[in-house]
């Protein structure tokens, strides 16, 4: 497989990232990160989510948010829904796209949301279906897809099934999420493999958290297997409240230095971006956990 020349990458950071930082942030602070991650070129940001504050507190001021923020043309400001609530809500503060998330586990669906994963998939029928009737392109997650923190392992088959659910209600894109990042390039190629029978490559995403340091091979791995969209976070920033002990996504800074290595366009300017994640980082009192960043910052 040849790589591409061009990747899109989904910066998941004010999401993904901030939901599991410990230090609350202030509404102001997360509009300047969004608007720092825009200005270094990144076409796609995950903004926040419309879910219950009692469940992810982090993310209460999400609506604020998007009423702050200064919308880029060419910039697509996405969010986080769990149900049709979530989707009123968003759309309320002109949402223009959202993502639906489910899982391959069923232990991790009942932690995260609360119920089955049928039960999850039924949820968002009525999200698809408001979603059709304005126009909103709705992105789909799979979480667990490479092993669960209640149940460990989890079959690529059943990663499948469920992605296939996503993209056949109608999500134009199904993110494959390596929530607690413990999957190594050999199973991801093998996921790819099982869920490309049912969905596109091209239709596809990676989503890998870096816990066990694997998300960089797992992206080189994917890029191989034909995919050429993945979500990071800047700064590394994050985890997942209802996953113990998993890091943040991979950060943006080293999977941008990875694909500018390879002559991949992404559009993003490096040094801009280890600027936006040196400020949140300060900001948030923590390490940066880029090591690009780490290593250009220190010199
Ligand atoms: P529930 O308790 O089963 O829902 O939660 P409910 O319908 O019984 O409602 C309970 C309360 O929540 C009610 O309020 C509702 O009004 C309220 P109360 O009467 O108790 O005051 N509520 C809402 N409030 C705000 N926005 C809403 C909403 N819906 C209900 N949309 C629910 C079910 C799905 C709401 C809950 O479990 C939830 O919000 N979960 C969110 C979990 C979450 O955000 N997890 C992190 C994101 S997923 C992730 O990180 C993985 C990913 O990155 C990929 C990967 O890495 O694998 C995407
Ligand atoms: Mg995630």
């Amino acid at each position: 497989m040849t790589l591409p020349q061009r990747v899109r990458l989904v910066e998941v950071g004010p999401r993904d990232g901030l939901q599991n930082e410990a230090r609350p942030l202030s509404v102001e602070d997360k509009i300047r990160l969004v608007d720092d991650l825009a200005d270094a070129g990144l076409s796609f940001i995950e903004v926040g989510s419309f879910v219950s504050p009692k469940w992810v507190p982090q993310m209460a001021g999400s609506a604020d948010v998007f009423a702050g923020i200064q919308r880029k043309d060419g910039v697509t400001y996405s969010a986080l829904t769990p149900n049709l609530r979530g989707f009123e809500d968003a759309l309320a503060v002109g949402v223009k796209e959202v993502a639906v998330f489910a899982a391959a586990s069923e232990a991790f669906s009942q932690r995260n949301i609360n119920c089955s994963i049928s039960e999850s998939l039924d949820r968002f029928l009525p999200i698809m279906e408001a979603a059709r009737l304005h126009g909103m392109p709705v992105r789909g997650y799979v979480s667990c897809v490479l092993g669960c923190p209640y149940e460990g392992h989890v079959a690529p088959k059943q990663v499948a099934a469920v992605a296939r659910e996503l993209f056949s209600m109608g999500c134009y894109e199904v993110s494959l999420g390596d929530t607690i990042g413990t999957g190594t390039p050999g199973a991801t190629r093998a996921l790819i493999d099982a869920v490309a029978a049912f969905i596109p490559r091209g239709k596809l995403a990676g989503h890998f958290h870096d816990t066990y340091g694997q998300a960089l091979a797992n992206i080189y791995a994917s890029l191989l297997e034909g995919l050429h969209v993945f979500d990071s976070s800047v700064a590394g920033l994050g985890g997942c409240p209802y996953a113990k002990g998993a890091t943040g996504n991979v950060a943006t800074e080293d999977v941008l230095y990875l694909l500018n290595g390879l002559g991949i366009d992404t559009g993003v300017d490096l040094e801009r971006l280890i600027r936006a994640g040196q400020r949140i980082s300060d900001v948030l009192g923590r390490a940066n956990g880029s090591r690009v960043a780490t290593a250009r910052l220190s010199g």
